[in-house]
Order: structure tokens, then sequence, then C-alpha cells
């Protein structure tokens, strides 16, 4: 039997931190009216959430049902997780641009690449708001100079790539932001 598209959803409620299942998965739980709701996040999402979110926060959750190998409830999975202040959501995780600094990268353009991307986004007013993060390996070595935003993941970069990352990664905190 086909497996059934996943479907959107979107939750509100109070964080209540993670835990580990009996079957060993790492769940959000998410207190909606009373009710403990317990999603899938993936693992680099969750960290950046560990490090930036305290239970009891108020948040808005979104991401997609899945099938849960046949099980009759679907599974959830979080991709977006928006903090409800005064003025409405806002997200509350950022992404860098993740630019491997280890010496095979780095010698063979990474370090131009990492310059140009300093210098569009200065250039382009976003140093705000994008951040650049220099990180051991990307595990691509073979086809360096390495970046990576949001999953996405930029190969054999030269200078000249600086501009699609940052438009990728720029274009995406104004649809998150909402601006
Ligand atoms: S050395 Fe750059 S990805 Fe591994």
């Amino acid at each position: 039997m086909a497996s059934p598209v996943p479907t959107h959803f979107e939750l509100h409620g109070e964080f209540c931190g993670f835990i580990r299942t009996l079957l060993g998965k790492k769940r959000m739980v998410l207190r909606v009216g009373g009710e403990d709701h317990f999603l899938k996040v993936e693992k680099e999402l969750r960290h950046r959430l560990k490090a930036t979110l305290a239970p009891g926060s108020e948040i808005l959750v979104s991401g997609a049902e899945v099938d849960d190998h046949g099980r009759p409830i679907l599974k959830r999975v979080v991709s977006d997780v928006r903090l409800m202040t005064a003025n409405g959501p806002v997200a509350c995780v950022r992404y860098p641009v993740r630019v491997c600094t280890k010496k095979t990268c780095w010698r063979n353009g990474g370090q131009e690449l990492w310059h140009a991307l300093e210098g569009t986004l200065a250039r382009r007013g976003f140093t705000a708001t994008v951040e650049l993060e220099g990180v051991h390996c990307l595990d691509h070595c073979k086809r360096g100079p390495n970046a990576e935003w949001q999953g996405h993941d930029y190969h054999h970069c030269t200078p000249r790539d600086a501009e699609r990352i940052v438009d990728a990664a720029a274009g995406k905190l104004a649809k998150v932001e909402g601006r």
C-alpha cells in the first residue's frame, strides 16, 4: 500500500523539553490544552532549540505528518519553531552559513570564500541577520571548498558563489520572519 502524502501540521502550546521514549526515540514534548504531544525534531534543529529555548516557553510549531511504518497514528516531524511574543511569532533559531575551515578546504579556496561571504553580507546589509560560522569539516572533503546552509550543501565553491549562498540564507530569513 502506498504511504500517505505528508500533510502540514501546526500546533501552538507550551514547550516542556525533550525526552527519550521507551523505544529510545528523542521527542519534543509540547503541551497543548493540557495534552502532551510528542514530536520528532531532526538532530541539528533539536540541538539549536536546546541552546535557545527554555521549558515553559510558548511556541508555535509546524512541520509534516508522515507515515510511521504503517502505525495507525502519523508521526509529526517538526521543521519550524517560533517563539510567541507580544509582537507575534518570531523565529527562535538562527541558521548560520557554515563554511569549512579545515585546511583541505581552507587552503584551496575556503578562505577566499569566507572573505567573499563577509564582504557580500556587509555590502548587502545582512550582517545582523545572516550569521557566518566556521566549522571543522563538512564531510565532503573531496568536493571542497565546502559551505552549507540549513541542509543545502555547496561544493567546489569559489568567491563568486557568495552571492547565491547569501541570497538563499537572506531570502529564507526574510520568509521566516515575514518581512
Ligand atoms: S575538509 Fe572541508 S569538508 Fe572536510
